[in-house]
């Protein structure tokens, strides 16, 4: 059965960070596509009026990818605004009101998780609740008891069906179509598993610091930022099994029994880093012991994967900014001299641009020994492709809940991490625009592969 759309967006957050930067440019790309054509509610508490609301949304636009003057006019005429405090049932009532006859909302809350609490019993007291979604951003909690508490909390008001959990690395194209790559085609399927492939590593690089976002970052570190739920969701499309279908609750099954298969990771399996100059960032605590690097070392003990080690980073102030992911493979047993030989290799890049690539090896030109060259395939984001929070937002909003995290799969996720929260390793500084620190025993065989970017 076709799930039914809602007729509603309401945001709450609307004067913040992520909808400035994110939120109201996919808005209009949305509306531009013909995909978004209901009244749009954004909430917040800045004691604004709807003139400066729409100013903000203009600079945002601006500023975040150009405007679209009919679908900037069009959005405009979709866009409410309240403002109050979500303490207040003042603000719940007036919501209620720019609702309208709306009868099936989704309430999308970009706002801290301290204050989801609030905002949730606020839409169950007021009737907004009742045939409304609840859309929620990451961090979802920031260990397993934070997060079993808070999916209580939503739980209550909210059945698990109408509540969305946002990681939008899932409405990234590449992760989105790595099923499609994996099992729809005859070179990849049959080798994708224990026999062939000798290891797996990801890497999420960015060349910025944390952006002036210090006190959110500093009560976050890469480890709860990026490493338990992006790079868990992009390892469960990279090592999950066939869904038996292609609706939402199949795939989700696959993705969290992936994670279910995984060793919670112990304090060894970890290296911390932390950027020299991080501590005099605003907002950062002087002597803070948050990590801006991590990279760990994890298992999946399933029949597929059994004995594959997997291997994850992700870092602020590292020489590139890139998301790429390299299955090592095996060798095949042969009559050439192994020590000439590179492993084969499948490299995924899934940002700045996608890239397909294959490690194989051929002939040399001039004197036919081995060596080993990529094939590759590439492709620039073009204008007008869609990103990925329009693509989440969208789902969101039809009601397919593919691309969202359940509460079994958020809370495996913590999970797995937990460990290595209560007892984090000790700290080890790097010199911004390297690769972080280095650990021997944490290195994938044959070492890093360290993604090159061209500027
Ligand atoms: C966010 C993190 O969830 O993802 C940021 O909070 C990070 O710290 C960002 O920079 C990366 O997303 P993207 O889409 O820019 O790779």
């Amino acid at each position: 059965m076709a799930a039914t759309r809602s007729d509603a967006l309401v945001f709450f957050g609307a004067t913040g960070d992520l909808a400035y930067k994110k939120i109201f440019p996919a808005l209009q790309a949305m509306v531009k596509r013909g995909h978004l054509d209901v009244p749009v509610v954004g909430v917040a508490k800045a004691g604004w009026t709807a003139e400066q609301f729409r100013a903000r949304v203009k600079d945002s636009l601006e500023k975040h990818g150009g405007i679209d003057p009919p679908a900037f006019d069009h959005l405009l005429r979709l866009l409410r605004y309240v403002d109050g405090d979500y303490a207040d049932v003042a603000t719940f009532r007036a919501l209620r009101e720019q609702l309208g006859n709306a009868s099936t909302p989704s309430h999308y809350l970009a706002i801290p998780p301290v204050l989801f609490g609030k905002v949730i019993q606020q839409l169950g007291a007021t009737g907004s609740a009742a045939g409304a979604r609840a859309i929620v951003e990451k961090p979802f909690g920031t260990d397993l008891t934070s997060a079993r508490k808070l999916n209580q909390i939503i739980l209550s008001v909210f059945d698990e069906s109408s509540v969305f959990r946002i990681d939008h690395y899932l409405g990234k194209k590449a992760v989105n179509g790595m099923l499609l790559f994996r099992f729809a085609n005859t070179l990849t399927e049959p080798l994708w598993n224990r026999n062939y492939v000798d290891s797996i590593q990801i890497t999420a690089a960015e060349d910025f610091g944390i952006q002036g976002r210090g006190s959110f970052y500093d009560a976050t570190g890469a480890l709860r930022d990026v490493i338990q739920n992006h790079l868990f969701q992009v390892l469960c499309s990279v090592a999950m099994e066939p869904p038996v279908g292609l609706d939402s609750e199949s795939i989700r099954d696959e993705r969290v029994k992936v994670l279910k298969a995984i060793r919670s990771i112990q304090p060894q399996d970890l290296v911390r880093g932390q950027f020299r100059g991080y501590r005099n960032e605003p907002g950062v605590a002087p002597a803070s012991e948050v990590e801006t690097f991590a990279a760990v070392r994890l298992f999946i003990d399933s029949w597929r994967w059994k004995g594959v080690p997997v291997y994850l980073r992700t870092g602020k102030s590292l020489p590139v900014t890139c998301t790429e992911l390299v299955l090592r493979m095996r060798r095949p047993p042969s009559m050439f001299d192994d020590a000439e030989l590179a492993r084969n290799s499948i490299r995924i890049r899934i940002a700045p641009e996608i890239t397909l690539a294959t490690g194989v090896n051929v002939p040399a030109v001039n004197d036919d020994s081995p060596t080993q060259i990529e094939i590759v395939a590439s492709h620039q984001p073009q204008k007008g492709e869609m990103e990925a929070y329009e693509r989440v937002l969208g789902d969101a909003i039809a009601g397919d809940a593919s691309l969202f995290a359940r509460q079994d799969f958020v809370e495996e996720a913590w999970r797995i991490v937990q460990p290595i929260l209560d007892e984090p390793p000790p700290l080890q500084e790097y010199e911004p625009g390297t690769w972080g620190p280095v650990n021997e025993r944490l290195t994938p065989p044959g070492g890093w592969q360290n993604p090159v970017v061209k500027r």
